[in-house]
């Protein structure tokens, strides 16, 4: 599935956040933006560190800032990721498992890189089939 048009603001927010980037390491700039069930949109973006291991991906620090700020788990129904040296992004097993349990079930996670014609748009079943999940 491509990306709807109505989700063009989600996706230019990412964009945005990608801008706040802290990666020395790797150089390869991701941003999230996520929308929260008041209308408002949280924003994440890649934060590494020299102890490589230790690195924030940008959709695990849009949703643990948002729950940081109060919004509520499991509220979420759709993240735009974007990271401009890829023609394509996709998220890490890492993130999949996370996203699963704090999007909402239903959720969408909107993904572009520097192609628009390749972007796709994942469901959480897609994303982590057959995953171990909490909910
Ligand atoms: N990264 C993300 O932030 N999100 C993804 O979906 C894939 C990878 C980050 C982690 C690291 O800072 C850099 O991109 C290279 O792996």
């Amino acid at each position: 599935m491509t990306i709807s048009s109505e989700h063009a603001p989600l996706l230019e927010a990412a964009r945005a956040a990608a801008e706040a980037t802290y990666s020395p390491y790797s150089h390869f700039p991701v941003g999230a933006a996520l929308l929260g069930a008041n209308g408002e949109v949280i924003k994440g973006c890649n934060v590494e560190n020299i102890s490589y291991g230790l690195t924030n991906c940008a959709e695990r620090s849009a949703l643990f800032s948002a729950i940081s700020q109060g919004q509520v788990p499991r509220s979420f129904k759709v993240m735009a990721v974007y990271a401009p040296k890829v023609e394509l992004i996709s998220p890490c097993g890492a993130c999949r498992q996370v996203l699963l349990e704090l999007m909402a079930p239903d959720a969408l996670i909107l993904c572009q890189g520097s192609d628009p014609e390749q972007s796709r748009t994942w469901t959480l079943e897609q994303l982590l089939p057959g995953a171990f999940n909490a909910f």
